[in-house]
C-alpha cells in the first residue's frame, strides 16, 4: 500500500539528512507500528508519505501512485494524518464546522452532512459536543474529534503520529480504543507512531527507525525478542527492556504467544 524507495530528506539549512535512505513496503489493511528514539525520523517519514513534505531524493508510492506535484490532491485524499499536539489540527470554529470542512472538501451534499457528522462524532463518543469550540475540549476529546475529522475524509490510510503522548491515562485509553475499533470495523491501512509498547505489541507489523534509517521490520514479537536490536534502537522506554529481557529467559520453557498474553492479564 505504501512503497518507499531510497527516500532521503533534508530540512532546509540542516547539515544532516533527517531521513537517509529509507526502503520499506507497508502492507494494505494492516496495522503497522513505527518505533524509534526521539529524532530518529518518524515524524518526518509520516509527513513525507502523506505528501506534506517533498522528498529530497527517492520515491514514494501510495496504492501504486507516485507522490509528485501532479498527484498530490489524489494522495491527500488517500492519506489522513493525526498529529501529536491536539491543539494545532483544527480548522473549524466548532466541532461540527471542523468535520463539515472535510466533508465540503470531498464534495458531500450539504443536506446530507449533518447525519454523517453526527454519526462520526458518535463513533468517537463525541456526539454531544457538536457546538463546542475545539479549544474548550480536553486533550483526549480534541484527539477524538481530530480522528473523526480524518474519518470524514474517508482516507484509505490513516497515520497516527504519537497521538496519545500528550494525553492523560484516561484520554489515552479512550483514543487507543477508537484506533482498535477502526482496525476491527473498517478496511483501513493504519500506521501508528508510538512509544507505547502496549500498543506496539498489538500491531501486525512493526518498523524501527534509528538515525534516519530503518534498522528493522517484522512482527513485534519477533523484533522484541532481539536484545541487540532493542539496545541499538535506543527506544526510550523501560517497558521494552522488561519485555525483551523476560522473553529472553522465558523462551526455553514458555511459548512466546502465551507469555505475551499472560503479561497483559
Ligand atoms: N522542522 C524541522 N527543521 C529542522 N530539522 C528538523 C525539523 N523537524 C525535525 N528535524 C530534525 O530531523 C530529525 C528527525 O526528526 P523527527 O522526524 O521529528 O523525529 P521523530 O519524530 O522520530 O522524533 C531530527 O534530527 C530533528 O532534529
Ligand atoms: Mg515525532
Amino acid at each position: 500500500m505504501v512503497k518507499v524507495r531510497e527516500l532521503k530528506f533534508k530540512y532546509q539549512g540542516a547539515k544532516k539528512y533527517a531521513l537517509d535512505g529509507v526502503d520499506i513496503d507497508i502492507p494494505k489493511f494492516k496495522y503497522t507500528v513505527i518505533l524509534g528514539h526521539n529524532g530518529s525520523g518518524k515524524s518526518t517519514f509520516s509527513k513525507l508519505i502523506s505528501g506534506i513534505y517533498k522528498p529530497t531524493d527517492g520515491e514514494i508510492y501510495i496504492d501504486g501512485i507516485m507522490i509528485k506535484k501532479s498527484s498530490l490532491r489524489q494522495i491527500r485524499k488517500k492519506v489522513g494524518i493525526i498529529f501529536q499536539n491536539p491543539d494545532n489540527q483544527f480548522i473549524g470554529s466548532t466541532v461540527e464546522d471542523d468535520l463539515a470542512f472535510g466533508l465540503e472538501n470531498s464534495n458531500v451534499n450539504p443536506k446530507l452532512m449533518f447525519p454523517i457528522i453526527k454519526d462520526l462524532l458518535n463513533k468517537v463518543d463525541m456526539g454531544n459536543f457538536l457546538n463546542r469550540e475545539p479549544h474548550t475540549l480536553s486533550g483526549g476529546q480534541k484527539q477524538r474529534v481530530a480522528i473523526a475529522s480524518v474519518l470524514a475524509l474517508n482516507p484509505e490510510i490513516i497515520i497516527f503520529d504519537e497521538v496519545t503522548s500528550m494525553l492523560d491515562p484516561k484520554g489515552k485509553e479512550d483514543v487507543l480504543k477508537i484506533i482498535q475499533d477502526i482496525k476491527l470495523t473498517r478496511q483501513k491501512t493504519l500506521i501508528s507512531i508510538t512509544h507505547d509498547m502496549d500498543e506496539a505489541i498489538l500491531a501486525d507489523n512493526c518498523i524501527i527507525f534509528s538515525n534516519g534509517k530503518i534498522i528493522a521490520s517484522g512482527s513485534p514479537k519477533e523484533l522484541f525478542k532481539n536484545h541487540e536490536l532493542i539496545k541499538k534502537s535506543k527506544i526510550d522506554h523501560p517497558f521494552i527492556y522488561k519485555v525483551s529481557s523476560k522473553i529472553d529467559w522465558m523462551i526455553p520453557t514458555y511459548d512466546i504467544d502465551e507469555f505475551l498474553e499472560n503479561l497483559w492479564k
